[in-house]
């Protein structure tokens, strides 16, 4: 582990921020732009501060930001290439910055893993933060808009008004928003890899539970 003193991380976090502003988002899918590097940096933080306290936060802090560098749409036929290409990008962009050398690979096993798509298991405490980080953005409320965000920009349905819980069709995400709830979103507790971030997955995902919930007595006509 490296400990690296706040003074040195802001001063990283800085760079790192110039850095992807004069790089600029050359996507349209604003479920990942700078706020989310942001906001999982801070999850980052919070799973650091009750589990994670060997962490070396300098890896963490740079695969915060750098994780989604390269991004492509959840249609994409090379989807669960991109967290390898957001790696290879990272590295060179950190090396350009003279980042230290012997934390560049623990950054980049970081970035390649957290994808869940990519189904690379995460081995170093850093990767497992970074991972449960990420994944904190798809559930709770940011989760919600953040899903239905995107099946908006993919200009699938939000649901099946038929079969919304797909008890007589196979469940396909690819079509309806809802479905992405069972295929994916309420399954992702199970797959966090810190006791802190298990249960913050655990209590965001009953909130989208919840909302399921509601959202089905309603098609119900019931909006007690
Ligand atoms: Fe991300």
């Amino acid at each position: 582990m490296t400990d690296t003193c706040p003074n040195v991380l802001k001063e990283w976090e800085q760079r790192f921020i110039d850095c992807l502003q004069n790089l600029g988002q050359d996507h349209d899918d604003d479920s990942h732009d700078f706020f989310h590097f942001q906001r999982v940096w801070k999850t980052a933080c919070q799973i650091m501060d009750q589990d994670g306290a060997a962490a070396d936060r300098l890896v963490v802090l740079a695969a915060c930001y750098f994780h989604d560098v390269v991004v492509l749409p959840k249609n994409h036929p090379e989807r669960s290439k991109a967290s390898t290409l957001a790696a290879a990008k990272a590295r060179e962009l950190l090396q350009h910055m003279a980042f230290p050398e012997a934390q560049l690979e623990n950054v980049c096993h970081a970035i390649e893993s957290h994808s869940y798509s990519a189904g690379i298991v995460p081995e170093t405490l850093e990767a497992k933060v970074v991972q449960d980080a990420d994944r904190m953005e798809a559930l709770g409320a940011i989760g919600l808009a953040r899903v239905f965000y995107t099946s908006g920009v993919l200009r699938q349905k939000m649901f099946d008004p038929e079969d919304p819980m797909a008890a007589h069709r196979e469940l396909s995400d690819r079509q309806f928003a809802l479905d992405h709830f069972e295929q994916k979103l309420l399954r992702l507790p199970e797959t966090m890899q810190t006791n802190a971030g298990r249960e913050m997955a655990e209590r965001n995902a009953r909130y989208l539970a919840d909302f399921r919930a509601k959202l089905l007595q309603e098609l119900q006509g019931d909006y007690s």
